[in-house]
């Protein structure tokens, strides 16, 4: 396994941040992961077993495929990337294997709707890791 030093990258709590409403719980149903587009970044969200709601940069850090196609196992919190097999712990925004961190974005449930709060930092907001 290839370690890498990398800091948790997410948005400061002091950073200002538009909510935008993402998607429903309605679409987003307890152990499922989804795909959205907000505010045009790609932004992956898994609304784990439990109830707990996170929201990841949705590209992989490896290549440009979207995260939310790959093998996702809801018991584990473990989502296998279609590309090339790269494994990442969504209850923590952590890569397996490799290791690193993704790109987290703040999230909240508002009634049924799920908020994805975007920085106005102007930004990059997600992570590339190196290819292996
Ligand atoms: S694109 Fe995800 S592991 Fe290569």
């Amino acid at each position: 396994m290839r370690e890498m030093a990398q800091k948790h990258a997410s948005v400061d709590a002091s950073a200002d941040v538009k909510w935008v409403a993402a998607t429903t719980l309605d679409e987003l149903w307890e152990g499922e992961i989804l795909d959205v587009e907000v505010e045009g970044e790609p932004v992956l969200l898994a609304h784990l077993p439990g109830g707990e709601l996170h929201a990841y940069q949705g590209i992989c850090p490896h290549q440009e495929i979207l995260l939310a196609d790959g093998d996702w196992n809801e018991d584990r919190g473990v989502l296998l990337c279609a590309g090339h097999n790269w494994e990442f712990d969504l209850r923590k925004g952590a890569g397996i294997n490799p290791t690193g961190c993704l790109y987290r974005y703040p999230v909240r449930a508002e009634g049924d709707s799920v908020q994805v709060g975007i920085p106005q930092d102007g930004g990059r907001h997600y992570n590339r890791w190196p290819a292996t």
